[in-house]
């Protein structure tokens, strides 16, 4: 088996997916590029080659249980295993989102992606995580589904709008994460949460106020943690973010 460290970092063909496939690429690592569009996929994959890192195109729709056990088969007769495993895709569901007049629809449809296409990749990608010598999850999550920030002082600016849909999604990402910290808390596998902060991306019309590249940096940093790293937890730049 190569030596090479195997990622696969779903929704990785724009935004903050993307850098954080093309950092783990610059620090040598095999980098499978998960995106459920294939004009998309292929142009970022194109464009990580170009800059030097050994990028592969991984077909996936996280909502989709053949499309999550297809990556896997794909990433299976490639690599034959996985060393770190990135849950960055995600959406907001659009707005807005004032729990007295959300559409359930919207609800059903964030948590889908956000959530459960967490645990459908996560546990298709399982069997290849544990043939790791050093297997890392990282959940791409947000402050926004900080109960403690939210509830704290400052909490209508520190953690966004009202959104009734996305905000619980990463709360909810969180609790599941936590879930999975305890069932494989007899295994190696390192699984924590990430914050990128406020990062212009498509997935707020381009108002954040950090770059995709510094966005990237806090789940990069929790891909390659040594062994022995610390693992149930969430984090951001500055630090731990309070549940
Ligand atoms: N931007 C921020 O300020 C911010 C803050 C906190 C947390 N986050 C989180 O960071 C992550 C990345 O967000 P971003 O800002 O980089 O947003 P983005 O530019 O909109 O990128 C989102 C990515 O997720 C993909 N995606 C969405 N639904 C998918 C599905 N069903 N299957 C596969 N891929 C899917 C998108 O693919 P398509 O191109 O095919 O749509 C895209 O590649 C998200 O989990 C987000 O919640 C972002």
């Amino acid at each position: 088996m190569s030596e090479t460290k195997i990622a696969l970092v779903t929704g990785a063909n724009k935004g903050i997916g993307y850098e954080i496939a093309a950092g783990l690429g610059a620090l040598g690592w095999s980098v499978g590029v998960g995106a459920r569009e294939q004009s998309r996929r292929d142009a970022a994959v194109a464009r990580l080659r170009d800059a030097g890192v050994d990028a592969f195109g991984v077909p996936l729709d996280v909502t989709d249980d053949s499309s999550a056990a297809a990556a896997a088969d794909l990433i299976a007769e490639r690599a034959g295993r996985l060393d770190a495993l990135v849950n960055n895709a995600g959406i907001t569901g659009g707005g807005p989102q004032q729990p007295s007049s959300v559409d359930a629809a919207v609800i059903r449809t964030v948590v889908e992606t956000n959530v459960i296409g967490v645990i459908r990749v996560t546990n298709a990608m399982l069997p290849l995580l544990r043939r790791s010598p050093s297997p890392r999850i990282v959940n791409m999550s947000s402050s926004v589904g900080s109960l403690a920030r939210q509830s704290g002082p400052g909490g209508e600016t520190s953690t966004g709008p009202v959104a009734v849909a996305y905000a619980p999604s990463k709360t909810f990402l969180n609790a599941v994460t936590l879930q999975y910290v305890r069932e494989l808390a007899d295994t190696n596998i390192l699984i924590n949460c990430a914050c990128p902060g406020f990062v212009a991306t498509d997935l707020n019309g381009f108002r954040g106020v950090r770059t995709p590249q510094e966005g990237a940096a806090t789940a990069i940093r929790l891909a390659t943690l040594p062994d022995g790293g610390p693992t149930g937890g969430f984090f951001e730049d500055a630090g731990v973010v309070p549940w």
